[in-house]
């Protein structure tokens, strides 16, 4: 006879995943920015999950839902887990989601066969991380680890809400206290480990399910604003312009020169240019302003700043060439983070145990880990991205099976760091 595979950690995920991508901001594709009602709602339906799954729930000031199976010593130190439940516009629904949902369904059966850890395991849905709403990533992960940056408070978002405000209206006390108390002590955690879909081809070109994250890129974001003049479409000679969206196009081929330098290629420098806009554009205008994001990421910080600084000295001079003015912000700076030798290693006999060879990879993505581990050790566990790799983007899939194996080493991960701690 056949045998039977049980994919049961897997389904119930798959399944979970097309539920939480039910709460939408859009009707047409999944998108949830930070605080907004779909926000709340996706909030809401995993803190019952956690609640179901046998976990102590609760909201701290940013909006993060924070679920704890706890363990009988109240004074026992803290696993965290976790990941992100905003996403793109237009995203997938493993993104971040699999993070939380693969937690979730293991605490469910540790639960209902009364096993019990020796360290509280925390499954984090961290509230923000994709920087949607309000153009600034990671304040969830932020506020975790102690650095919230308060100035954001005042941020607004495209309609002029202000994050304080934003934060009021979903029912979070908006305060500096307050989120300067979500804070968790450090000298408590045992690590954190993060569950992703790997967002990119490589397991899928290596056929397979999982792999171990060595290193997360930094990134560095910056906001570029250029300055021309705007004048008649019909009667400005084309020698006398100053157009300043063909200056932002010079340097968006800048970028694209500067960062596909085969010469970077192993260092996995990548730039790009995500949002770009002509405020108070007419067709019958030659454009007088232009507005452009930039993202550069590299395998290591010094590669990724020299690409900076090489692009900033182009857009100069660009601007100077073509007589416009620049005006550049960088909006983020988030340094590359290195996975811990010692959870690396963990995570690693997990997989072989688990029959599947072991292959350690470099993560491109921006991921919660990154900031964590500014506090405490971390490792990543990447799962296997369908459809040729492609993520946000709603074609992002992966098989049921695969979620199951990632559930699977995930556990063996809980149970061998419970017999690290000495059960
Ligand atoms: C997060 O998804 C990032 O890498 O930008
Ligand atoms: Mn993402
Ligand atoms: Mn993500």
């Amino acid at each position: 006879m056949e045998q039977q595979i049980d994919c049961s950690f897997g389904t119930e995920i798959i399944l979970l995943a097309e539920q939480l991508a039910g709460h939408s901001d859009d009707p047409s594709a999944l998108t949830v920015a930070y605080l907004t009602r779909a926000h709340q709602t996706a909030g809401a339906e995993i803190a019952g999950w956690m609640i179901e799954a046998g976990m102590q729930v609760r909201i701290d000031a940013v909006g993060n839902v924070i679920g704890r199976y706890a363990a009988a010593d109240p004074e026992a130190p803290v696993l965290m887990t976790g990941s992100h439940f905003d996403t793109v516009r237009h995203g997938g629904r493993f993104d971040g989601r699999l993070g939380i949902l693969a937690p979730i369904v293991v605490v469910r059966q540790l639960h209902q066969r009364g096993e019990q850890l020796p360290f509280h395991l925390d499954v984090v849905a961290f509230a923000e991380e994709e920087g949607l709403r309000f153009r600034s990533s990671f304040l969830a992960s932020s506020a975790l680890v102690g650095q919230f940056d308060f100035a954001r408070l005042e941020q607004k978002d495209a309609d002029g809400v202000t994050m304080r405000e934003a934060m009021c209206a979903a029912g979070l006390p908006g305060t500096e206290e307050a989120i300067a108390a979500c804070a968790v002590e450090p000298h408590r955690l045992l690590g954190y480990i993060e569950v992703h879909i790997e967002q990119g081809p490589v397991l899928l070109e290596r056929g397979l399910p999982v792999g171990v994250v060595t290193s997360i890129a930094g990134n560095v974001r910056q906001r570029t604003a250029v300055r021309g003049l705007a004048s008649h479409a019909g009667t400005t000679p084309m020698p006398m312009r100053r157009d300043a969206l063909a200056a932002a196009a010079e340097m968006v081929l800048a970028v694209e020169r500067r960062c596909g330098d085969p010469r970077y290629a192993a260092q996995a420098l990548v730039g790009t240019v995500g949002m770009a806009g002509v405020p108070q554009g007419a067709a019958n205008v030659v454009p007088g302003q232009c507005e452009f994001s930039l993202d550069v990421r590299a395998a290591d910080d010094a590669t990724r700043d020299a690409a900076v600084a090489d692009l900033d000295a182009e857009f100069a001079r660009i601007a100077a060439r073509r007589g416009v003015e620049l005006s550049l912000s960088q909006t983020m700076r988030v340094p590359c983070a290195t996975c811990s030798p010692r959870l690396m290693d963990r995570l690693a006999a997990c997989i072989d145990a688990a029959g599947v060879p072991v292959l350690r990879l470099a993560s491109g993505a921006g991921h919660d880990a990154m900031v964590m581990a500014r506090i405490t050790d971390v490792c990543m566990l990447f799962v296997r991205c369908g459809n040729g790799g492609i993520s946000h983007n709603p074609l992002e899939t992966m098989t049921a099976g695969d979620a199951d194996v990632a559930a699977r080493v995930l556990l063996d991960f809980l149970q061998r760091t419970a017999t690290e701690c000495g059960r």
